[in-house]
């Protein structure tokens, strides 16, 4: 395979859970033996919504300490904060002269947002995609690690690279494609018999890589079962259904086909089932809440961590903005 550089921003949006570790996450920790690859943490889009001070970086820090603790790795990748790559300003800027109005307004996400918070709709939302643009054509990527929904952004990121080489008759902006690992992706469904794991469908649904282990056992007993099959060999219904995925993620073939042989002749006790999915989700867990804990004590090795993310990040960022002033016109 072709080694590639890949580019992406990660929102400082809270804790990481299961569904987040089997989505994108884990592709994102093979993509690093494969690639070269810029993982930040989007604190510049982070102001759109106006945090306070003291958010804005323990939020960055939080979602930093998680994605490190699941296996982004500072040996193999690049890892920054956005907000300690000002390059990504200048070429933001420059990328800005050539976004028009129009076409930033038919953005869906804009869109969606001047409907949600109609009292804020700021330039920084209007031109969230010029940024997303200079994040991504700061290092020249061609890969970009996205979901569905990015992908209208990621076509004008395209825009604006071509729109930048023509003008200017170059070729100094590939254009970046989507990473497609749509195949890979192992759907964890979530504990209240609804589909996805998923923070927003409300308390107990999710297990997060940071819960410990009473709230798991807690979440995991809570979760929504039936009175049992009352015939042998039946379907299951979707909420049994998603107990076994879990199970299939996190304890071994022995443990699940016994549940299974249990359900299938009627003999299955939620109950136990539940306490043994339970602990083998909390021995799954183990490795990331101690990570966690580790790496959110110690402040000079995260900042270490950050340091050299920074100077990596700067030096790519550094060869591009160059060249870009040169072929604008400035010769200073
Ligand atoms: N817009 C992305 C999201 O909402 C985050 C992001 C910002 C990003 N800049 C990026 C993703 C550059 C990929 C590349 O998830």
């Amino acid at each position: 395979m072709k080694r590639e550089i890949v580019c992406s921003g990660i929102r400082p949006t809270g804790n990481l859970h299961l569904g987040n570790y089997f989505g994108a996450l884990r592709n994102f920790v093979k993509m690093q033996d494969e690639h070269d690859c810029y993982f930040f943490v989007a604190d510049y889009h982070s102001l759109t919504t106006h945090p306070t001070p003291g958010d804005l970086y323990s939020n960055a820090r939080q979602i930093l300490v998680q994605y490190l603790a699941a296996g982004l790795d500072p040996e193999k990748s690049t890892i920054y904060l956005q907000s300690d790559l000002p390059e990504t300003i200048e070429l933001y800027l420059f990328l800005n002269m050539n976004a028009y109005l129009g076409e930033l307004e038919r953005v869906t996400s804009f869109k969606d947002k001047v409907r949600q918070q109609p009292n804020n709709v700021n330039a920084g939302l209007l031109t969230y995609p010029t940024l997303m643009a200079a994040d991504i054509l700061i290092h020249k990527a061609t890969r970009v690690p996205v979901g569905k929904d990015q992908e209208q952004h990621l076509e004008m990121t395209r825009t604006f690279a071509q729109r930048f080489n023509s003008m200017y008759q170059s070729e100094v902006f590939p254009l970046p494609q989507a990473f497609n690992y749509g195949h890979e992706l192992v759907k964890i469904p979530g504990l209240n018999g609804s589909g996805k794991m998923g923070k927003s469908e409300g308390e107990g649904n999710a297990i997060f890589l940071n819960d410990e282990p009473s709230v798991i056992r807690k979440k995991i007993m809570k979760a929504k079962t039936d009175s049992g099959p009352t015939e042998p060999n039946q379907p299951k219904p979707v909420e049994i259904d998603n107990l076994f995925t879990l199970m299939r993620v996190v304890s071994t073939d022995e443990t699940v086909r016994h549940f299974e042989e249990l359900y299938n002749s009627c003999q299955i006790r939620y109950g136990d089932m539940k306490k043994q999915l339970a602990e083998d989700m909390v021995a799954f867990t183990e490795p990331f809440r101690q990570r966690i804990a580790e790496l959110s004590a110690d402040e000079e090795a995260l900042r270490r961590i950050m340091d050299r993310g920074k100077e990596r990040a700067h030096e790519s960022a550094r060869r591009t903005i160059d060249e870009v002033r040169h072929v604008i016109g400035y010769r200073n």
